[in-house]
């Protein structure tokens, strides 16, 4: 049993914000990790895992990956980027059919709270959260804050102390 950890959270301004978070994510990253995105439709998953593909040097721009369901992303060096969406998928079997090579990839996944713990042991988890009140659950185009809340599942992801480095 590991001991429950307390989640970092972060105010995530805008979009360009948010891509940076997961360029400094993306600094941490090796083969076998998995990072987990949680967050209402349009809440800023893809942007984030689009700044996380930019900082990995991945050929081709990251984008959501629905109608795909996991897109792998080459890189000139290091292991790939796998980008999945869950959205459609009704349960762990299924996820696990898509065959994931996670000991030879970067696993991010949207949607795949409830079914991944069902394949790994230890992930890092991100949680995206519109401010409550905002007024806006609709159009996805308005730029406001985001709350970002991160926990690490597993001894991999024990010290999250890399996400204060940046002076927050
Ligand atoms: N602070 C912010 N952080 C991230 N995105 C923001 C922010 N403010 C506004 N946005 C906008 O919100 C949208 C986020 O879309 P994105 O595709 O990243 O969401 P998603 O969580 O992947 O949605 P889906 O569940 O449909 O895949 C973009 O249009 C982005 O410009
Ligand atoms: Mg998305």
């Amino acid at each position: 049993m590991t001991e429950p950890r307390v989640p970092v959270t972060l105010t995530v301004a805008d979009p360009d914000a948010m891509a940076a978070l997961g360029a400094r994510v993306a600094a941490q990253l090796r083969a076998g990790d998995v990072v987990l995105l949680t967050g209402e439709l349009g809440a800023g998953k893809t942007t984030l895992t689009r700044g996380l593909g930019e900082a990995l040097g991945v050929r081709g721009t990251v984008t959501s990956p629905t109608f795909v369901l996991a897109r792998t992303h080459p890189r000139s060096a290091g292991p790939p980027l796998v980008h999945v969406d869950a959205y459609r998928l009704r349960d762990a079997v299924e996820l696990d059919d898509l065959d994931l090579d996670f000991a030879e990839s970067i696993v991010v996944v949207e949607w795949g709270a409830g079914l991944l713990e069902h394949l790994v042991d230890e992930w890092l988890a991100i949680t995206i959260d519109r401010p409550t009140g905002s007024g806006r659950v609709d159009g996805d185009s308005a730029v406001e804050p985001r709350r970002v809340t991160i926990t690490g599942v597993g001894e991999r992801w024990a010290n999250l102390g890399w996400l204060h480095a940046a002076g927050d």
